[in-house]
């Protein structure tokens, strides 16, 4: 598969707004943004994590927590559709993304990975290219848009994202904070259903984290897509995410999927409480300027 093998066609799902705590299908009656059943994920056919069901519906801000090594980054590699599940399916917008045992052609497989937006590490910009370039990058390949569209599109995304000013830089001429809005930029170019973010403040300052997090919701709100977030920054998760899937790395599965605010609070399982406190007692020492992470 190609780089830009998962990017699909303009038309997004439509659904505006949040949802809040349902996790059920939003507002509009249609289908869940992304279905997790019966899946276990992990590598050479040795599970990681079992047992995964949630649905996150079309607009909603969906969390994967848990200590490190849990498998978080495992599951969104199979919800990328990099890694096939080794049971049960995932489903987007209602239909089939993976399945395991069931090997799609290279059409069909092309065909699902774009309805999947993906900020990768560092934003995976190309270093040759404008910020511009990169951002048109998956409207060029996937779409039979006219030049000026595909412009005025990668344009808009990028003003999306408080770029505009900066459409014709090089990758090496913006801070990391600026290439992960790039990289969100592009990541939304072909309107998924789904985004998937995995630690995307990694590496980045309080304020400039504190900023993704803010335009993610921004454009949870402007766009109505679903997000999966990794995350282990709790004022992060906090403000963001409207419901959390804890993955516990001792019983490999997950233990508990809620609101994380009383999750932190009231989770009946003990691993959960303690995991919250891990991360208050972290988010305070970095608040302090203890730590360097
Ligand atoms: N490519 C791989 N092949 C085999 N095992 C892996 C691979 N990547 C990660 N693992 C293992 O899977 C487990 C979960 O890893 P990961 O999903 O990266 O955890 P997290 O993102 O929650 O920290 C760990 O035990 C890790 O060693
Ligand atoms: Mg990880």
């Amino acid at each position: 598969m190609g780089f830009f093998g998962r990017w699909r066609r303009k038309g997004g799902t439509g659904a505006i707004g949040a949802t809040g705590a349902t996790g059920a299908t939003g507002g509009t009656g249609g289908p869940p943004a992304l279905e997790a059943r019966g899946l276990s994920v992990g590598y050479g056919g040795s599970a990681v994590v079992s047992d995964i069901d949630f649905a996150v519906a079309p607009g909603e801000i969906f969390a994967v927590i848990g200590g490190s090594g849990c498998g978080k980054s495992t599951l969104l590699r199979t919800l990328e559709g990099l890694l096939p599940p080794l049971a049960g399916e995932v489903r987007v917008a209602g239909a089939p993304f993976a399945e395991a045992g069931a090997e799609p052609d290279e059409e069909e497989r092309s065909r699902r990975l774009r309805r999947v937006g993906v900020l990768f590490q560092g934003g995976a910009l190309f270093g040759s290219m404008t910020l511009l370039e990169n951002v048109g990058l998956p409207l060029r390949e996937f779409t039979d848009l006219p030049e000026e569209l595909v412009e005025e599109t990668a344009r808009l995304r990028l003003a999306q994202v408080g770029l505009a000013a900066a459409a014709g830089k090089y990758p090496s001429e913006i801070s990391g904070g600026m290439a992960k809005r790039a990289g969100l930029a592009r990541a939304l170019a072909l309107d998924p259903a789904i985004l998937l973010l995995d630690e995307p403040s990694a590496g980045l300052d309080p304020v400039t984290s504190a900023g993704l997090d803010s335009l993610v919701l921004r454009l949870r709100d402007e766009c109505g897509t679903a997000v999966v977030l990794v995350s282990h920054e709790l004022p992060s998760l906090l403000a963001v995410a409207d419901r959390a899937v804890y993955l516990s790395a001792a019983e490999k599965r997950p233990l508990e999927t809620g609101i994380p605010r009383e999750m932190r609070d009231a989770s009946p399982h003990p691993e959960i409480r303690a995991f919250f406190r891990r991360q208050s007692a972290a988010a305070a020492a970095a608040a302090k300027g203890d730590t360097a992470t």
